[in-house]
């Protein structure tokens, strides 16, 4: 299938590792020039390498994302070198720790932080980049949210985060003056994802006995997913192929969520 997304301008927060390397990678697989934001320069700059290498431009910037002038710096550094900015990736988040206290124990800057983390820094990049995208009359903006933020479930302070990051997706999607101007706004929901390092990678290394069983009894397939699966599915959603789809969150979980 022809994704139509060569020589498309393509910015992913938190593209260093993780499942942002991975949409990183899938797009400029497609031949979209990829910028990339993160806050270590050592890793940045290895994606960055591996993007070049796919004979596409890359820009690596290193940004805070969370931080409230990082959104309108490393959006004008994209628009600076390249002209525009026609694809934003929404993947900076993440859930803010597990807790051993009670809920009503768990400090307020907590929530705070974790909102901030995931449903703020969506939102600010989004409203930098949309002047940018209503210019080329063409847009497609992502938030990588999670199965919690779509159904419920897990910790308070992750999903209420990851459900707003939804919601404003989807209000953004009913927006006609937007969508008609060509942009789409839509959410993908992973379940669990592993990767070399990360927290379910910590989890199998401490507790695999524990960690066996939860595949096991939680996830139809038996396995985690990979960044990889979750980017294959990002790609799609940012392509010309997909102009049908707005305001969607899809889940890419293997199954493991419960709703529709
Ligand atoms: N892995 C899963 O099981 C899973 C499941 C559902 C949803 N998600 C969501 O998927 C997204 C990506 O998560 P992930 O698991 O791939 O790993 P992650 O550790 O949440 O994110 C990794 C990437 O984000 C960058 N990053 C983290 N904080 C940043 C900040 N403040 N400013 C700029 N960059 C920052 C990291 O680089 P630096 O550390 O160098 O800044 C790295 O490039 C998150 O929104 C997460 O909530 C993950």
């Amino acid at each position: 299938m022809q994704l139509g997304l060569k020589d498309k301008i393509a910015l992913v927060t938190g593209g260093s590792y993780g499942i942002g390397r991975a949409i990183a990678l899938a797009l400029a697989d497609e031949g979209c020039r990829v910028a990339i934001c993160a806050r270590g320069t050592g890793q940045l700059e290895t994606t960055a390498a591996e993007i070049r290498a796919r004979n596409v431009p890359t820009l690596a910037i290193p940004a805070d994302a969370t931080l409230a002038e990082s959104a309108r710096r490393v959006v004008d550094t994209v628009v600076q070198e390249w002209g525009g900015l026609q694809i934003l990736i929404n993947n900076v988040g993440g859930g803010g720790g597990r807790e051993a206290r009670a809920v009503e124990d768990v400090p307020e800057e907590k929530w705070v932080e974790t909102y901030q983390r995931n449903a703020l820094t969506a939102q600010r990049f989004t409203l930098q980049a949309i002047p940018h995208l209503r210019r080329a009359k063409w847009g497609r903006v992502v938030a990588i949210a999670s199965v919690k933020g779509k159904e419920g479930g897990g910790r308070p302070w992750y999903t209420m985060a990851k459900s707003a990051e939804i919601s404003l997706m989807k209000t953004l999607a009913l927006n006609a003056e937007l969508v008609r101007s060509g942009i789409t706004f839509n959410s993908i929901a992973p379940g669990r994802v592993m990767f070399d390092g990360n927290g379910w990678d910590q989890f199998r290394r401490e507790d695999p006995e524990r960690f066996a069983q939860t595949l096991n009894q939680r996830l139809p397939l038996g396995r985690d997913g990979t960044p990889e699966e979750v980017a294959a599915v990002v790609a799609f959603v940012c392509s010309e192929r997909a102009s049908l789809l707005n305001g969607a969150c899809i889940a890419v979980d293997g199954g493991e969520s419960y709703s529709f």
